[in-house]
């Protein structure tokens, strides 16, 4: 069965990470169907909002680490862009709603991309994290300039440069979230907010996100950056390190790095 699940109703396109020995992380393959599928729903009349959700016990634990040791996202001018980068360009660029239902862990990406969504509903077991910079790396999805403007500088640092887990009551606090609900009723709230944004008129639907999304004239410019920042980041010593730790279930040791 696809890892990224496709459902198709009522103008809603419903796309579910399907990866539940992994804990829902993505890898290269997830990325790309991702990216086609927002790409070709923008597109699409028939769509009319995107839902992205996983499973009543977990999200997403971000990008696959295997992947990022064996398989690392080249950043290379002239080459086909990597799936991960295409899959965020069709997040920045999405003009139709997009919604996220969020249950247990969010890491990383699973953190980022709901700074794309226009509307997020949160279980209460959901855990929210940026292990960035503990992982040797750097923010992504323009995470470095959305995440400040939404909660204000001191939280945002505190989130990027301690990569700490939060929870849903914060998450909500800091109006990353729209609302929390129990687990078992996150999937189906979203669907219905889904349905009812489906139902409006399009075109001032599609505008008004727009005219929202207008004044962030840096975020092309600033991802490129991370882009290029994380690209390298991610081939260096203390990723190598912090990668080899999650996957050996060890503590780090960034002495040399
Ligand atoms: N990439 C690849 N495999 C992953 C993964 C990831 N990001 N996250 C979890 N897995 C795998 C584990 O290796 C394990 O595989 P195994 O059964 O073959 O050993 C399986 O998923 C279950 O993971 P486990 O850690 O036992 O589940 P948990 O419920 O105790 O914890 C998480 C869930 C998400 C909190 C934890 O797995 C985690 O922190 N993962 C790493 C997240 C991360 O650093 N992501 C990168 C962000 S940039």
């Amino acid at each position: 069965m696809s890892e990224i699940l496709a459902l198709a109703e009522a103008g809603v396109l419903t796309l579910t990470f399907n990866r539940p020995d992994k804990k829902n992380a993505i890898t290269a393959a997830m990325y790309a169907g991702l990216a086609a599928a927002l790409e070709a729903a923008a597109m699409d009349d028939a769509v009319r909002a995107v839902v992205l959700q996983g499973a009543p016990e977990c999200f997403t634990a971000g990008n696959d680490l295997a992947d990022f040791k064996d398989n690392p996202p080249e950043v290379v001018e002239g080459q086909p862009i990597a799936p991960v980068f295409r899959f965020l360009e069709a997040l920045r660029v999405f003009p139709k709603p997009l919604l996220a239902a969020v249950c247990g862990p969010a890491v990383g990406i699973g953190t980022t991309l709901l700074l794309h969504c226009d509307l997020v509903y949160a279980a209460d077991n959901a855990a929210f994290s940026l292990p960035f910079v503990n992982l040797g790396l750097c923010p992504e999805a323009g995470a470095s300039l959305l995440l400040p403007q939404l909660v204000g500088y001191p939280r945002a640092a505190e989130k990027l440069l301690l990569g700490e887990a939060f929870y849903a009551e914060e998450a909500l606090d800091m109006g990353l979230i729209n609302r929390i609900l129990p687990p078992s009723e996150v999937n189906a709230y979203t669907q219905a907010q889904a349905r009812k944004l489906a139902a409006k008129p399009a075109a001032s639907v599609r505008i008004t996100k727009a005219l929202m999304k207008q004044p962030q004239t840096q975020l092309q410019g600033l991802m490129q950056d991370e882009i290029q920042h994380f690209g390298q980041l991610l081939r260096g010593p203390a990723a190598k390190e912090a990668i080899s730790a999650v996957m050996e279930k060890r503590k780090p040791d960034f002495s040399k790095c």
